[in-house]
């Protein structure tokens, strides 16, 4: 393993950033890409790979499916440059709501403010790194000032625009977004969270303190008295009634974590806790390199997903699993979706309509409930 002792002469912070710029990565439709996806990737998860392209491009975003598509990142997916895959997708129209890690988040603002990250190599002395202030994630490098300087951007956000009270992060987002648009309205082209905002397209956190922008959060409450608080609840409600609105409901998981789950409850949310029998997902794709056998749910399989109401149980031939890393197969699976037939949907944009669709969820539950109370008496009469 190349391995170079700490302080060797002419290795200061600048010999580590040499690396060129990672940038956000556009897929295009490459035809190439799609002849190898079709006619090469035949078997194994390069087979599964190919049925997921299949699965995503000729049925989710067939018109007549009209399938509400929410995508969910885990890993670290931003710094490895792929977030220009998701604002193509986005900007497409082809997902519909987000549902992320806060790290993805946080590492794509390093973008929105010109920061660069380089590449690197995994096998550097960490000890060196530290003290000459490189942050490294795996093979990506960067000075530890970006994260300074994020931060400080962050807190400043939080003071202009005086956020308060309970908030979902489906809002947050969208406010920082917007704040990006204004600031530098050229990070809609390279920043998720800006794009997110122009598109309409609401992002979630499952774990919202996970992460350097809940951190800043914290520090605004204990340091200026802030009012501002996440609240988990308006979260679930809202992912609920999305898919709840869907006809058909369908997901692209990337990794596992936290986020995967955050989306697969909505439908148990519906069914377990509202008594709305909306279904399952009619579309599952999950590209991981989790397995199965740990027992976790980021390995879990879209067949155990059935048992909870997850997945449709007619629909196992549309869910696929392959188990691939990311950063190699969603590039992929992005060009061959762009340059696929459906390759533009009319966007939905749930942000704007969050509130319209948690009071018809509203409206939903309340009539299980009166439902439920009604049939009661009757069914208790029934056993007498
Ligand atoms: N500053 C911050 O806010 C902050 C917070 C947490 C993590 N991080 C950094 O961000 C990175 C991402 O963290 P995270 O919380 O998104 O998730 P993570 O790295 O913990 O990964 C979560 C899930 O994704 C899967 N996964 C990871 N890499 C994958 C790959 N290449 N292909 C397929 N599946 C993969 C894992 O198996 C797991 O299920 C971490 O490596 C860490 O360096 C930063």
């Amino acid at each position: 393993m190349p391995h170079r002792a700490p302080g060797t002469p002419g290795h200061g912070p600048a010999q580590y950033l040499q690396g060129k710029q990672i940038r956000y990565y556009r897929p295009k439709g490459s035809p190439d890409v799609r002849q190898l996806i079709e006619g090469g990737f035949q078997a194994f998860n390069a087979g599964r790979l190919s049925e997921a392209c299949h699965i995503f491009a000729d049925k989710m975003l067939a018109p007549e499916s009209d399938t509400t598509i929410g995508l969910t990142v885990a890993g670290a997916l931003t710094p490895a440059g792929l977030g220009g895959c998701v604002i193509e997708l986005m900007e497409r129209g082809l997902i519909d709501f987000m549902i992320s890690t806060g790290a993805n988040l946080y590492h794509d603002l390093h973008y929105a403010l010109n920061f660069t990250l380089h590449r690197g190599s995994p096998f550097l002395d960490d000890v060196e790194l530290y003290e000459q202030g490189i942050i490294r994630i795996y093979d990506v490098l960067f000075p530890a000032s970006v994260l300074l300087e994020t931060d400080a951007y962050i807190r400043d956000f939080l003071v202009r625009a005086k956020l308060a009270g309970p908030m979902s992060t489906s809002e947050l987002h969208y406010r920082l977004g917007l704040d990006l648009l204004e600031r530098n309205p050229a990070s809609v082209d390279y920043s998720v969270v800006a794009k997110a905002a122009q598109c309409g397209v609401p992002i979630y956190t499952s774990s919202p303190g996970d992460s350097s922008i809940g951190m800043n959060i914290a520090y605004h409450e204990l340091m200026n008295g802030s009012t501002l608080m996440i609240d988990p609840n308006k979260d679930v409600n809202e992912v609920c009634a999305i898919i709840l609105a869907g006809r058909k409901n369908g997901c692209v998981i990337l990794g596992g974590g936290s986020p995967k789950n955050f989306y697969l409850q909505g439908q148990p949310t519906l069914w377990e806790v509202y008594g709305i029998p909306k279904g399952g997902n009619d579309y599952f794709i999950q590209i991981t390199t989790d397995q199965v056998v740990w027992g976790g749910l980021s390995g879990a399989t879209p067949a155990e997903a059935v048992s909870w109401g997850k997945v449709n149980p007619g629909v196992l031939p549309d869910t696929v699993v392959a188990y691939c890393d990311s950063t190699i197969a969603f590039p992929l699976f992005c060009e061959f979706a762009v340059g696929s037939t459906h390759n533009r949907r009319a966007r939905r944009e749930l942000v704007h309509r969050r509130d319209a669709l948690v009071a018809d969820l509203l409206k939903q539950a309340k009539a299980a409930k009166d439902a439920r109370l009604t049939a009661e008496p009757a069914e208790l009469d029934r056993h007498r």
